[in-house]
């Protein structure tokens, strides 16, 4: 199936306030269109503001998100959606107001809902791409996927890959639970690039991050490379693609334990959704 969205339409990106997810913005208002982004502090957009909305929510409450998501939905029907809002896990274990692990809800739950919301909400036959923004580390992640870590085990690489991992197959889930021809999804691998990514990190990490930033890739680059592969006419749904050549496959295969994980996933999401 091919693919086209160089079409003007509406862009939501979570996370939208800083780093890739406000590069993505300014990428897609320069080629013409409206766009919607989610975060927590409040940014301004000069040149832009016909076009640009924020709504400001944080994703670790996840009554507050659906709530704010679903009020936009009442104002906006989006051609693209960029699963882009997430943090490296911090050093120890944090809640959510949930009472999930923070990188499992901020990273890939609330994005679960607020996919779904969206969805749900689409004028039917309408054209949707989601595109979700994981890492090269989803690689790295245990495949037995979990709902709630056990605290005692907690990792912060652990919790950052599994969540990346879970946001790459949510793509292949999304499609196959809605096969509709006009929708389509994918995850794309940014690979290393300099953002504020590192907040929630302690102050060791955070200054070794300020002296290496300038040697890493910018932000803005990504983004370039990320507006080229939504454009490939050859997409491939639940795919992954990096921000280098080539594809890579969600490496998971459908078993029982991811079956019965999505199912669990689904009962926390649904009265949200609803
Ligand atoms: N930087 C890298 O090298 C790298 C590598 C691989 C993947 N990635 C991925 O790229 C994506 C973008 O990250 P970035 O590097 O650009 O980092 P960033 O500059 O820290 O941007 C993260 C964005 O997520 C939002 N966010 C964080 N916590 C949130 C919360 N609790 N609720 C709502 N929004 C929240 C932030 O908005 P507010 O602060 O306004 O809430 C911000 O706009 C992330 O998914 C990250 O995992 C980054």
């Amino acid at each position: 199936m091919t693919s086209s969205v160089s079409g003007i339409g509406k862009v939501l990106i979570t996370g939208g306030t800083s780093g890739l997810g406000l590069r993505l913005a300014k990428h897609f208002l320069e080629k013409g269109y409206d766009v919607v982004a989610t975060g927590r502090k409040t940014i301004t957009l000069n040149g832009y503001s016909a076009r640009f909305n924020l709504i400001r929510t944080d994703f670790s409450n996840m009554a507050r998100t659906a709530e704010a998501i679903k009020k936009a939905c009442e104002d906006h029907q989006f051609n693209i959606i960029i699963n882009n809002a997430g943090i490296l896990s911090p050093p120890d274990i944090k809640l959510t107001d949930d009472g999930f692990e923070y990188t499992f809800q901020v990273n890939f739950l609330s994005h679960l809902m607020l996919n779904e919301i969206i969805i749900r909400n689409s004028e039917p036959g309408r054209p949707l791409m989601i595109a979700s923004i994981v890492s090269p580390v989803y690689r790295l992640a245990e495949k037995n996927l979990a709902v709630y870590p056990i605290k005692s085990d907690y990792s912060p690489i652990k919790a950052y890959s599994s969540s990346k991992l879970c946001l790459a197959l949510m793509c292949s889930y999304l499609h196959t639970k809605y096969p509709e021809p006009g929708f389509r999804c994918i995850s794309f691998d940014p690979g290393t690039f300099s953002s504020e990514i590192y907040r929630m990190q302690k102050e060791w990490f955070r200054q070794l991050y300020r002296i290496a930033a300038p040697f890493m890739r910018s932000a803005g680059k990504v983004a370039s490379r990320f507006g080229e592969v939504l454009n490939r006419e050859d997409l491939v749904d639940g795919a992954v693609y990096r921000s280098g050549k080539g594809k890579g496959r969600v490496p998971v295969a459908e078993t029982n334990a991811v079956r019965i994980f999505w199912k669990e996933c689904e009962k926390i999401i649904e009265p949200y959704v609803s």
